[in-house]
């Protein structure tokens, strides 16, 4: 099996508050892990703290370059002036503008389809629905063909169709190698879905990993 994440006692700071508090955590191709815990534990600075956005105070990181990252929602700029295709090819890390290639657009288009949002493609970010918007986020992050796909609360506000599709998609990634990790509060979440590992975190360290 290939290693899509290490890390080795990563401690992240935000001034002298430690949000992640000595994690060690590998995860493999063709692994699905959860990683829930309470309000303010540290899911999100963790995640973020994976997908590079924010630096390691101390401890190691190595992963895969195909990263895929949907941030918790909430996160978003929706008043940023983009369309739903502009956003979504984005995440082909194809050259920009007018300078797509047709394998990225190709790529784009599927994971629209795959997402039921091709209607969507002209629609300003600006003007969708939070459940929408995180079909996106996750097409975009799709389209990159990730080895590794961080998933920040992808459920919150879903309905039970869409939560049914998000799971299909993310287990038929999963069936072709690629590692998720995905964060949710919510043990509801949870029912129904075989998940190889979850993660409990607390005030920034891993309590539980089974
Ligand atoms: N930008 C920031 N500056 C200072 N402290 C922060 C910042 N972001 C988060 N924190 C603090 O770091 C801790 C972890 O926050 P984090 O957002 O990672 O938690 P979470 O588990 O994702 O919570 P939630 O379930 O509410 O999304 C909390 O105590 C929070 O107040
Ligand atoms: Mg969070």
């Amino acid at each position: 099996m290939t290693e899509r994440l290490r890390l080795i006692n990563a401690v992240i700071k935000y001034g002298d508050v430690k949000a992640v508090d000595d994690v060690s955590l590998t995860v493999r191709d063709g692994e699905f892990v959860f990683i829930t815990g309470a309000n303010g534990s540290g899911k999100s600075t963790l995640t973020r703290g994976i997908a590079g956005l924010l630096p390691l105070s101390s401890g190691t990181i190595t992963r895969t370059e195909r990263l895929g990252y949907v941030p918790q929602v909430e996160e978003a700029d929706r008043n940023f002036p983009a369309s739903v295709w502009e956003i979504v090819i984005t995440g082909t890390q194809g050259r920009g503008g007018l300078f797509y290639s047709m394998g990225s657009r190709r790529r784009a288009l599927q994971a629209m389809d795959e997402l039921g949002i091709r209607d969507l493609a002209k629609r300003g970010i600006n003007s969708l629905s939070g459940g929408q918007l995180r079909r996106v986020l996750l097409a975009r992050a799709l389209c990159g063909e990730p080895e590794l796909l961080l998933l920040d609360e992808p459920c919150a506000g879903l309905d039970a169709e869409s939560h049914a599709l998000l799971f299909s998609v993310l287990r038929k990634n999963v069936a072709s190698g690629c590692a998720v990790i995905m964060v949710t509060h919510d043990a509801s979440d949870l029912e129904g879905i075989h998940a190889d590992r979850v993660i409990t975190l607390s005030h920034g360290r891993i309590v539980n990993d089974e």
